[in-house]
């Protein structure tokens, strides 16, 4: 068993937050163990919850089919959340249940050792960085802890936004050219 798949079944026996009692399945992670960019979102939601897999509702198919825009494959990835169990009606995952849970996604990152981790929205960058800077720092590596991170918005806030699909394509398409120049560095 590697790292991942170990990460894997503790989270889908998970009890270290009250997120378990509402839960139908764990969302652990899921994509390549070699994956050049891991994708880090906020928390399942609905159908994330009832399939135990990341990104595969609304904003999972929209995140898709930019990734493909770009020719980047979705199986060639790791997309993964800060909190792998549903919040009750979706709502921002508490401190405490971030802290909770952020072993699991520093354990996935450490594993795979990704070239880029893709932060996806506020919720993700201010539990990674410290700072939910989004709007500001959008399209840009951010260097920490001797790990490079890349921001965008959230796939779902251009659903509110219907001009921010636009932002995420530009920066998707940003992200695919620093990978594509890491890998032949
Ligand atoms: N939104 C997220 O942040 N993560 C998912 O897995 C699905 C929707
Ligand atoms: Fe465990 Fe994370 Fe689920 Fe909480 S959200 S029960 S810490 S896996």
């Amino acid at each position: 068993m590697d790292a991942l798949d170990d990460i894997r079944s503790k989270v889908v026996a998970c009890t270290k937050c009250e997120l378990c009692k509402t839960r139908t399945n764990a969302v652990p992670g899921k994509g390549s163990h070699g994956a050049d960019i891991v994708f880090v979102g906020e928390a399942p939601g609905r159908s994330e919850d009832l399939s135990g897999e990341p990104f595969v509702g609304a904003a999972g198919k929209k995140l898709s089919a930019v990734l493909e825009k770009h020719g980047i494959a979705r199986d060639s990835v790791y997309i993964t959340n800060v909190v792998k169990c549903r919040p009750p009606n979706n709502r921002v995952p508490t401190q405490k249940e971030r802290d909770s849970c952020i072993n699991y996604l520093q354990g996935e990152i450490d594993a795979i050792n990704p070239k880029v981790v893709c932060i996806l929205g506020n919720t993700a960058s201010n539990s990674i960085l410290g700072q939910a800077e989004i709007t500001k720092n959008h399209g840009q590596v951010v260097e920490k802890d001797g790990r490079r991170y890349f921001l965008t918005f959230h796939p779902a806030a251009t659903i509110y936004n219907q001009e921010l699909n636009a932002v995420i394509d530009a920066d998707m398409g940003r992200l695919a050219e620093i990978v594509s120049k890491m890998r032949d560095a």
